[in-house]
C-alpha cells in the first residue's frame, strides 16, 4: 500500500475526526460518543508536547490512520490510534506505531505507555506482538507498556 507518514497540520483535523469515530466505533460499536472538543485536538497543534502523526495515502486521497502521543517526560503516551477499516492489517498501523516509538527516542523517552479495553483482542494481539507487555488493569482497560 502506498502512503506517507508525516507529522498532522490542522487542514487534517477534519480527517482526523472522522478516524477518530471510526475507531469508537469499531471498539464500542456506538455512534453517540462525542467527537473530540475542538480545543482539545487543536492543543496538539499548539503544545509541543502533542503530536499528531497520520499516513497520508494519495491512492485513498485521504488520511488513512493515525495516533496521537502525548510526550509526558518519563513515558510516551499513545492516546489515539487508528487505521480505516478498509486498510487495515497492511501494516499502517506498525508503521504508525514505529513512527511514535522513534519519536519517543528523539526525545530520549524510553518508555512507551497505552491503553487498550479489554475487549479489543486484536489491538492487544498486536502491540503485545509488537513488544508491549501488560503493566496494569484500569477497570475495563488494560495498560501497556513497552522499554524501548
Ligand atoms: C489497531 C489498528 C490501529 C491496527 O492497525 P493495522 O493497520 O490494522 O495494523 P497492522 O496491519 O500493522 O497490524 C495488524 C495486526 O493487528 C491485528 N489486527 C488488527 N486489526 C485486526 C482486526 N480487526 N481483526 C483481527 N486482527 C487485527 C492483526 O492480527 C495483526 O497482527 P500480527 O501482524 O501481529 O499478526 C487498527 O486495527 C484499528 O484502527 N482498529 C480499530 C481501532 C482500535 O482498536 N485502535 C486501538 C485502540 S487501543
Amino acid at each position: 500500500m502506498d502512503y506517507k507518514l508525516r507529522r498532522a497540520v490542522e487542514n487534517d483535523k477534519l480527517a482526523i475526526c472522522g478516524l477518530f469515530n471510526e475507531m469508537i466505533w469499531s471498539i464500542y460499536k456506538e455512534v453517540n460518543r462525542e467527537p473530540y472538543a475542538d480545543d482539545y485536538l487543536e492543543s496538539f497543534f499548539v503544545d509541543d508536547s502533542k503530536v499528531i502523526f497520520v499516513a497520508d495515502s494519495p491512492a485513498f486521497e485521504h488520511i488513512i490512520g493515525y495516533i496521537s502521543v502525548i510526550d509526558h517526560i518519563d513515558h510516551l503516551y499513545i492516546d489515539d490510534f487508528c487505521v480505516t477499516e478498509q486498510c487495515r492489517c497492511a501494516g499502517v498501523g506498525t508503521s504508525l506505531l514505529h513512527v511514535a516509538e522513534s519519536f519517543a527516542l528523539g526525545h530520549h523517552i524510553k518508555k512507551v505507555a497505552l491503553h487498550v479495553e479489554e475487549s479489543n483482542k486484536a489491538a492487544q494481539k498486536l502491540y503485545h506482538n509488537r513488544g508491549y507487555d501488560i503493566y496494569s488493569r484500569d477497570g475495563n482497560r488494560i495498560r501497556m507498556i513497552k522499554w524501548l
